[in-house]
């Protein structure tokens, strides 16, 4: 069975925790691809070398470090991100993953509007910048006020690239999660997948 779920969104809107449940819950793979491009952003920074470069030959190794979920990680693929052939030499990974036999869940930007247009479930998961700096702020610590203005920052950029800017796809389900508990938005997304798979 083919069956795509593309989940997209801002920065710490709770796409991944989402992602995660939905992948154990129907028993899909999934794909953080927002770690595809923290671990170009941080090799090519590092490394010094072109983040095209940088794309085109990621390894198992690049994404396995320990350092992908830093704020400066977030920045650097923020950064890279902007680039059309990094983005270009990204893709293909991104679309045979979705296309795996027993089904797939993708989280990140451009899913639901660029790698997978034909996903059969297309997700935008948001919340306001202040909610989402706090959840962040708990995960790394430091200055509040900083985290807000880094999110903030982050938001801007991804959305207002030339390439696939971050927007939700117009046959997408949005869901606010501001006022609503992970087991909650959980849930909801849980709902919109299982009406698919029996339709
Ligand atoms: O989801 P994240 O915070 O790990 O993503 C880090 C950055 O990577 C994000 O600010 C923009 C970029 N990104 C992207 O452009 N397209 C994606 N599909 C995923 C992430």
């Amino acid at each position: 069975m083919n069956f795509t779920v593309a989940i997209d969104g801002p920065a710490a809107a709770g796409k991944g925790t989402i992602s995660r449940a939905v992948a154990e819950r129907f028993g899909f793979a999934h794909l953080d691809t927002g770690a595809l491009y923290r671990a170009v952003g941080v090799k090519a920074a590092q490394e010094g070398c072109d983040p095209q470069a940088a794309a085109r030959g990621l390894t198992a190794a690049d994404l396995a470090r320990d350092d992908l979920r830093t704020l400066e990680a977030g920045q650097a693929a923020s950064k890279v991100a902007v680039i059309p052939e990094v983005r270009q030499a990204l893709l293909e990974f991104q679309r045979s993953f979705a296309r795996a036999e027993g089904g797939a869940v993708l989280d990140g930007r451009d899913i639901g509007t660029v790698i997978c247009p034909e996903a059969e479930v297309k997700l935008f998961v948001t919340a306001a910048p202040e909610v989402r700096a706090h959840r962040r702020w708990l995960e790394v610590g430091g200055d509040e006020a900083a985290v807000l203005a880094e999110v903030i920052e982050r938001d801007a950029r991804d959305m207002n690239r030339a390439d696939a800017p971050l927007r939700p796809a117009a046959d997408a389900l949005v869901i606010d999660t501001s006022e609503l508990s992970i087991a909650e938005a959980v849930e909801a997304a849980c709902a919109q997948i299982a009406a698919h798979l029996r339709a």
